[in-house]
């Protein structure tokens, strides 16, 4: 089989791929990704992927490479993993990447053979693409398109994908079927759902499961603006209300809100099709779930300008955390990131830490500066804000931290830090959605 677009999902799927017995040819256009992935050096920070990636290529199931007509000759499924960013200046997802793929492949495509997608697309794209499969193959009938949705977190990108929730293919072909279900059949007879649907039932599950995720982390978030209005606390409200089997406990911590390259753009790219398809309304509420989340970020601002003395001007500020979530170097959308430039803006110095990110963070955010260790950014700060929750901030000693700054004041923006602990070790500590004491 092939991978084509080696990113976050396609790299971590052309390697678990390789893992469960397949040859794979992992494609992608960019030659320094492809030279690092063909060395066994993932090019991005996942748990679980180097090792991956050093078994499979010296068991040599997975080889790289740069051709769309190598991957043509070389493949009986071709799964494709490329982005569909946001469109700039538009909340449409960019499908130019997909359809470049689906163009350079097509006319090669001489065997019978199955393209996958596995991109997260506007609903309405597969069955356009499954055409342009159909006139692109120069042997009529012998490429046939499938839409396999994936599910993958960053973080736990290979163990969702060796050990998926449920397996979702989208076909109307008993040939297709089959073909998948060889590709997963240890997954399948370890137990995993393998639902079979339409192309268009398909492409929504996966934008209808991460509306729903961003909705959840909405709805907490918004249940910590009540609270910020009532001293009550988000995080035992959520507590209970995440007992209720019902409503369950995960992705229900308030905090800062969601980013990464999925969620925001996903949300939006939901709404612009809505527009595009007459149902604006039945997805109105996207907005309002985007809105409660981007309102984290100036609530956070807020909080820690408040916190400082009510201006940033001249104050110094450490950022603990970089990535949009912890085990990531991934800083798309990263709300830490959109926090610490917009308080840089009103006139504060930062210094930022990030276990994993700090070299994408600089590259993206130059005008930042960075350090290597926590305590390095926190000297002389007047106040530390834990933005992204890696694990190595909930082992740091608050009482050697305190030593080192200017002035002992936290923000935990992510709700994760054992706050009586800071407390008690001299720090004036803020939460959000949670009482000042
Ligand atoms: C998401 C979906 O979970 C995954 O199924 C899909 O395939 C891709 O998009 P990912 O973007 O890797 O995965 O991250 P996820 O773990 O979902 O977290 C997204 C954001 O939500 C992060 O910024 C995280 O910090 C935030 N989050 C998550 C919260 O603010 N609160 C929570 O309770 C959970």
């Amino acid at each position: 089989m092939t991978v084509i677009g080696t990113g976050y999902l396609g790299a971590v799927h052309a390697a678990c791929m390789a893992e469960i017995g397949h040859e794979v040819l992992g494609v992608d256009v960019d030659e320094l990704k492809i030279a690092a992935l063909a060395e066994g050096r993932p090019p991005f920070f996942e748990p679980g992927l180097a090792d991956l990636l050093a078994r499979t290529h010296a068991g040599g199931r997975l080889r790289f490479s740069t051709s769309l007509r190598e991957a043509a000759e070389f493949g009986e499924v071709h799964f494709v993993c490329v982005g569909t960013p946001q469109r700039s200046g538009s909340f449409a997802a960019d499908l130019s990447h997909i359809d470049a793929v689906v163009d350079g492949l097509g006319p090669h495509l001489s065997e019978p053979c199955l393209v996958v997608g596995k991109s997260t697309v506007p609903v309405g794209t597969a069955a356009r693409l499954a055409g342009r499969v159909a006139d692109l193959a120069p042997a009529g009938d012998a490429a046939e398109l499938a839409w396999n949705p994936e599910f993958l977190r960053e973080g736990t990108a290979v163990r969702d994908t060796l050990e998926p929730d449920r397996l979702v293919v989208g076909t109307g072909s008993a040939r297709a079927d089959a073909m998948l279900r060889e590709v997963y059949a240890p997954m399948i007879e370890a137990g995993t759902p393998y639902l079979v649907t339409d192309l268009a039932t398909a492409e929504l599950v996966k934008v209808a499961a991460n509306s729903f995720l961003a909705t959840k982390i909405s709805y907490v978030n918004a249940m910590a603006e009540i609270c910020e209005a009532t001293g009550a606390d988000v995080t035992r409200l959520a507590e209970a209300i995440g007992l209720d089997d019902r409503i369950g406990s995960r992705f229900l911590s308030a905090g800062l809100g969601f980013g990464g390259g999925c969620l925001p753009k996903d949300i939006r790219a939901f709404l612009a099709r809505g527009e595009e398809l007459g149902v604006e309304r039945s997805l109105r509420f996207l907005r309002e779930v985007d809105e409660i989340n981007m309102r984290c970020r100036q609530r956070t601002v807020d909080a820690a300008r408040d916190l400082v003395g009510g201006s940033f001007l001249g104050k110094r500020i450490a950022v603990l955390g970089a990535a949009f979530k912890p085990d990531s170097d991934d800083i798309r959308d990263s709300p830490a990131l959109n926090v610490a430039a917009v308080i840089k803006l009103q006139g504060a110095h930062i210094t930022v830490h990030d276990e994993e990110a700090v070299d994408n963070a600089r590259a993206a955010f130059p005008h930042l500066d960075y350090a290597l260790e926590p305590a390095k950014a926190c000297e002389g700060a007047d106040a530390v804000l834990h933005l992204t929750e890696w694990r190595q901030y909930r082992e740091l000693d608050p009482a050697r931290l305190a030593a080192v700054t200017r002035t002992p004041r936290l923000l935990d923006a992510r709700n994760a830090l054992d706050l009586p602990h800071w407390r008690n070790a001299g720090w004036t500590v803020r939460a959000l959605g949670r009482p000042a004491a």
